[in-house]
């Protein structure tokens, strides 16, 4: 989705380079989350007025725009306390040009700007409203109605704070939004808000922060009910909140010390500042008005706590960095051998045989108990459900039911208070996903979260969780999260069973599997050369099929979407056993097919698809097993990887596929981690 960056310095002199820069860099981490156009908003030099500069594209190409603009942009003037908003967009309303792209604004003298992520679903309503008190559009977004609507409420109530304005606005909207704001008749003021769509605020002062909590201040409540309504009518009056005395509620050690906020999409982007950072929830409005940072929040929720906790993110800068690799795909699929360490580190005791997920042991005993397990996600991190749906069900004696969250939620499934949900998810943020959470937990099941990124939504909306310690990743086709999300989910299993006897076999080969991960994956990275000639022979090639079955089809699966999405090719996992069934018509000696066949229980059914397949002068490419010579006789070429525990080679096959996706993305010229059209955290609907 779209990435929003902010940044107030107040009492810090920085000049108009510097606040640029940051704004610049900010984006770029941000980059991969939308790429197809990139602004920022400023104070002009004089701060009488604001520059906004805005550019299709990406966020490179608003760098060279703002380098060729020094003489309107003065660089070298200092401002000691100034608020800068910036935006990356990934189009959901209007397509890709400059006139779309954020920030957008009130009026043609800029009184009011907004940057937005997320998608605001009454904006046809507020609009229609917003052009019979006589506003003109420019653009064709949803966004456009925000900052206009601030203006019209700021017209009727011209002594409203800042963030009074704010709150005002947001009881309006429907929808998903994360949302940065910046006025000239605010300066050095900044305030955000969020629904749905991720926030967070980071803190840099010199001095030790004075708190590690900000306390929440509630607005009044209208004769005991909630102010928002449930339903507005076209042409509606907006109805106001009654204002709320604000108290300074966020010093650094002195007031008047200098200090620098930042606003962010997600951690990467504010981690090089400082690792002091709130992660703001739904309805909180955080305002920065002279150098104090305060919280708000509309209605009280239940169970909600009366301040947010100021958090210090572990992240290191070099884990958002690219290194020696040439994208950040390439380098998250060479950091596998680490991220599946990290994912086990502490929790598998290789001697003992021991496995602990410290955060759901307290829930084993009603896991255990439960009427069904349902893996539940999206994309990458389905697959991930369906390659260890066999282990979970072999291993907890449940039954197990994986489902895409969209479908999921289409189909109204039934859902009971004695189901465990698991929603998997690497950003812990995909709408889809954190939606069917929302609509089990109202069913009273239990709540179990498996991401990638603490302090996310589906972390902290889930009852227990397990994160999976991958690392950041920025690439925005999944690789390492989806080998250890997969490991997780395998943990979780061997915990499941560690009392039952007779599996203790099963378990003690598993966990010795897991040992020796990291170097196998070692072993199948260094095939890296052999999979770039496969490329190499495949690239031009408008489809490919890639075909397995049993422990092996969540790589066919997993496999053909990193070949569609990063090359652009049309590519189909296939499941073996359905070959004959209709798929077998595509294969003739020109279309490339893949086959995954390693040595486990259906390997004699995957040698019979084999065979269809070559008795039709298909010529496969085949996944095997290092020394698999028989298995070699079928293939034109293949590629070797160690033989391990049957339900963890999936973890290996994976591999080559990540690789060859790479390789043919280079090879025919396309983004590798920005792929058209796409974007990592999709919080869209
Ligand atoms: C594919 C990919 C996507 C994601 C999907 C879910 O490479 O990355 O299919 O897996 O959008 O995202 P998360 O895991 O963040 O919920």
């Amino acid at each position: 989705m779209c990435g929003i960056f902010a940044y107030l310095n107040y009492l810090t002199p920085k000049t108009r380079r510097e606040i640029i820069e940051t704004l610049i860099k900010g984006l770029q981490r941000l980059e991969y989350r939308g790429y197809d156009s990139a602004g920022i908003g400023v104070d002009t030099s004089d701060s009488t007025g604001m520059n906004l500069i805005k550019k299709r594209g990406k966020v490179k190409a608003l760098e060279d725009e703002i380098a060729s603009m020094e003489s309107i942009l003065d660089f070298d003037k200092v401002h000691n306390t100034h608020c800068g908003i910036s935006h990356t967009r990934w189009a959901t309303h209007g397509v890709p040009n400059e006139v779309n792209s954020h920030p957008h604004r009130s009026d043609e003298s800029n009184e009011f700007i907004v940057v937005h992520n997320g998608i605001i679903t009454n904006y046809k309503d507020i609009k229609k409203f917003l052009e019979n008190k006589g506003n003109k559009f420019e653009s064709e977004t949803d966004t456009e109605i925000i900052a206009k609507l601030i203006k019209h409420i700021y017209s009727q109530h011209p002594t409203y704070s800042f963030r009074e304005l704010v709150e005002q606005v947001i009881q309006q909207l429907e929808g998903a939004f994360s949302l940065c704001f910046k006025s000239v008749h605010f300066p050095g003021e900044c305030v955000a808000t969020r629904r749905g769509s991720p926030l967070l605020v980071g803190i840099k002062s010199k001095s030790r922060l004075a708190t590690d909590h900000i306390p929440v201040l509630y607005s009044k409540e209208v004769e005991g009910k909630h102010v928002i309504p449930d339903h507005r009518p076209v042409g509606f009056e907006m109805p106001c909140l009654p204002r709320v005395e604000s108290t300074a509620e966020f010093h650094t050690s002195n007031e008047n010390e200098e200090v620098e906020y930042f606003f962010a999409s997600d951690a990467s982007a504010i981690i090089e500042h400082t690792n002091r950072v709130i992660f703001l929830e739904d309805d909180d409005v955080a305002a920065v008005k002279d150098g104090v940072l305060s919280l708000h929040r509309l209605k009280r929720l239940l169970e909600d706590s009366h301040a947010r906790e100021i958090t210090t993110l572990k992240m290191e800068i070099q884990q958002i960095m690219k290194g020696n690799y040439s994208s950040f795909m390439q380098k998250e699929i060479f950091e596998q051998p680490e991220s599946v360490v990290n994912t086990m580190r502490g929790r598998v005791n290789f001697e003992s045989g021991t496995v602990v997920l410290g955060g759901i042991t307290d829930y084993i005993p009603e896991i255990r108990r439960c009427r069904r397990l349902l893996l539940i996600g999206c994309g990458t991190s389905y697959h991930s459900a369906i390659a260890t749906r066999q282990l979970l069900e072999e291993l907890t004696e449940l039954p197990v039911m994986v489902d895409l969250a969209s479908d999921f939620l289409d189909r109204n499934t039934p859902i009971f208070r004695d189901d465990v949900c698991f929603f998997i998810s690497q950003s812990g943020e995909t709408a889809d996903t954190l939606l069917a959470l929302r609509y089990c937990k109202a069913r009273g099941a239990l709540i179990l979260g498996v991401t990638n990124t603490v302090g996310s939504s589906i972390c902290r909306e889930s009852h227990c969780g397990v994160h999976i310690n991958a690392g950041p990743e920025i690439g925005v086709a999944s690789t390492k999260a989806y080998t250890s999300q997969f490991i997780s989910l395998v943990m979780f299993a061997l915990m499941m069973c560690e009392d039952r006897i007779s599996v203790q076999p099963r378990r003690a080969e598993i966990i010795q599997g897991l040992k020796h991960l990291a170097d196998q994956i070692k072993e199948v990275l260094a095939n890296d050369d052999k999979v770039l000639e496969l490329a190499k022979a495949i690239y031009q090639n408008k489809s490919m099929l890639v075909m397995g079955r049993g422990w092996n089809y969540a790589t066919c699966l997993e496999g053909a979407l990193k070949i569609k999405e990063l090359t652009y090719m049309h590519s189909e996992g296939l499941l073996a056993g359905e070959l004959k069934h209709g798929p077998l018509a595509l294969v003739d000696k020109t279309m490339p097919l893949i086959m995954i066949a390693t040595r486990d229980p259906v390997y004699v059914k995957c040698i019979n698809a084999l065979q269809q397949v070559t008795a039709r002068e298909g010529r496969p490419i085949i996944v095997c097993e290092k020394g698999d010579l028989e298995t070699q006789k079928y293939a034109s070429q293949f590629v070797e990887v160690p033989h391990t525990v049957d339900c963890l080679q999936g973890i290996l096959t994976v591999i080559p596929m990540q690789l060859l996706s790479y390789h043919i993305a280079v090879l025919r010229g396309c983004n590798v981690d920005c792929p058209r059209n796409l974007a990592k955290s999709v919080t869209v609907e």
